[in-house]
């Protein structure tokens, strides 16, 4: 069977250029730091890094506030660096892909400043504007504590604009059809240089009501992604779009259309249900969140993650169920933002335990959907709630217990960002380097998990169904593809647990003992029982590939 959706197989790695390596000392990460770092990429098996912004912007939401689409943050690089990382990526087997912010401009672009100035300007109705604050104008800001309204009056431009999220970043209004070529011919441009695709950011509200704009009808509302979509496989026939909407789950479809839009989707659904199951140490919540979530089209694909670059929202929790996830994960205040979602690292909220945090990867690398893991995650890094807002978990990558982590040699103060330089979490104890030759360290397991699941097609291809295995905290999953059998068993739980795999393949076939938390006595023929430690995984693979 072709395997033609590169995506399908692919293993995300997401990260900001900003906080990755510092190759000159000024501080700030750069292209040429993270070309140096290809090779431990590769080592780490990822095949696509997700980039978040690093074009020209005044930098007040971490570069979700783009001043020039056509620029490049010159801390970052230049062209030419950006160049060539693209080209010693794909030498790798790495593809790129790049962060679409085209929600909103920041109020620094020119359009923005060329708008606010002057009625007649050719850029005036590139935004939405009104006389009057609209009566809802403070209901439904996007961060609550943080964004007073969504419409904020402007001194020069004597009228009030809509903006979605803060009221540095006006939304762009797509029912004018020169911002829809403006967008189309940016992606072009990137497409250009040699990127995959996109991340296209905040999805849901390109294709919103913007203000006091009439409501679209379904059909016409949806119909601006297809034409995304019909723009990219023209121009790049294997290029994709990733959308970030995290939207109740009866609108999902609608992103994936006839297999005519969004390629892929982030699974927030999952995510928190996910969140909410490792909390109550039960599987049933994300056999829920697969139940809620549509299957996706032929040429689309979900994505997983555990934690983003954002809040861990939970939002689409009830009360109850968001309030155990807070119990469990992020119990202070100060741990908590917006009323929704909690501002930590994945490893602190597991308080640390190495057991468990390798469960959650091997939940990850093994559920189906595209795996995005991103920077730091894969040693385990820790966060800085000493920062404001999402900036705790955004602190510079730990390299080595080299001063400021062996990220920067520029003096601590001039860091874009503090490193994490005390408690259990400071880039001392927690390095690549203490980790780098040690296989049972996170990262060791980490590198395995990734080389497992390339190993594996039918882990990203097959059908996959989960096995009732009588004990509500152990998932067992079999994957099949081609001949190809794998079972994976993840136990949530921290206590030891043993299942029957009833499945008469699995006894009467040679089992592949794939990966697992510890070595435990291998399966005999003929048996079907197995044993797996309080937070215990095990991979196993059939069939005529498994050696
Ligand atoms: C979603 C991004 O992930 C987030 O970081 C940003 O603040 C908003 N979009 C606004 O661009």
């Amino acid at each position: 069977m072709l395997r033609e959706y590169w995506y399908k197989e692919a293993i995300i790695y997401c990260l900001n250029v900003d906080y990755f390596l510092d190759s000159n000392g000024d501080g700030t990460g750069d292209f040429e730091g993270l070309i140096k770092r290809l090779d431990y990429l590769n080592k780490l098996g990822i095949t696509c890094i997700w980039l978040l912004p690093f074009y020209n912007s005044p930098r007040r939401d971490d570069g979700y506030d783009v001043a020039d689409y056509y620029g490049i943050n010159p801390l970052a690089g230049n062209f030419g660096d950006f160049v060539q990382l693209i080209r010693l990526a794909r030498e790798r087997g790495i593809r790129v892909i790049i962060d679409l912010v085209v929600n909103h401009t920041s109020d620094q672009h020119y359009w923005f400043q060329s708008a606010r100035k002057d009625k007649e300007s050719p850029f005036r109705n590139y935004y939405v504007w009104c006389k009057e604050k609209p009566a809802d104008a403070d209901e439904g800001v996007s961060f609550p504590g943080y964004q007073k309204s969504t419409w904020t009056y402007d001194e020069e431009a004597g009228e009030y604009y809509y903006h979605a999220f803060y009221e540095f970043q006006p939304d762009l209004n797509f029912s004018n059809p020169k911002v829809r070529e403006e967008v189309c011919k940016m992606m072009g441009f990137w497409l250009q240089l040699g990127v995959s695709g996109f991340r296209v950011d905040a999805a849901p509200f390109l294709i919103a009501k913007k203000g006091l704009q009439e409501k679209p009808s379904q059909d016409d509302q949806y119909q601006y992604l297809e034409e995304l979509r019909q723009f990219l496989s023209v121009y790049e026939g294997d290029a994709i779009m990733l959308a970030e909407a995290n939207v109740s789950p009866d609108q999902l479809a609608q992103f994936f259309g006839e297999d005519n839009r969004m390629q892929m989707l982030f699974n927030f659904t999952l995510n928190q249900r996910l969140m909410l199951a490792l909390a109550r140490q039960e599987i049933a919540p994300i056999i829920q969140g697969f139940e809620e979530t549509p299957v996706a089209p032929p040429s689309a694909h979900w994505a997983n993650f555990l934690r983003n670059h954002d809040e861990l929202s939970l939002d689409k929790l009830s009360h109850e169920e968001r309030q155990e996830v807070f119990n469990a994960f992020g119990p202070e205040k100060e741990m908590q933002i917006y009323g929704r979602g909690i501002r930590r690292r994945l490893a602190p909220m597991l308080n640390g335990d190495p057991q468990r945090l390798e469960l959650a990867y091997s939940l990850l690398f093994s559920l189906p959907g595209t795996p995005v893991i991103r920077y730091g995650e894969e040693i385990g890094m820790g966060d800085d709630l000493s920062r404001k807002e999402r900036d705790s978990i955004r602190t510079p990558m730990q390299w080595s217990n080299s001063p400021n982590g062996g990220f920067s040699v520029a003096p601590a103060d001039k860091l874009c960002s503090p490193v994490i330089s005390e408690g259990q979490y400071s880039y001392e104890k927690v390095n690549v380097a203490s980790q780098h030759s040690n296989p049972e360290s996170l990262l060791g397991r980490i590198a395995r998990m990734t080389s497992a699941r390339r190993e594996c097609v039918e882990l990203s291809l097959g059908k996959i169904e989960f096995l009732d295995t009588g004990n509500p905290a152990v998932l067992l999953q079999r994957s099949e593809w081609e001949g190809n059998v794998t079972f994976t068993i993840n136990n949530l739980s921290d206590k030891k647990a043993t299942i029957e795999i009833e499945r008469q393949e699995f006894k009467d076939t040679f089992v592949l003992d794939l990966l697992s938390d510890k070595e435990y006595k291998a399966i005999e023929k003929g048996h079907s029982s197995v044993e797996l430690e309080g937070y215990g995984y095990r991979w196993f693979r059939l069939g005529r590939d498994s050696f």
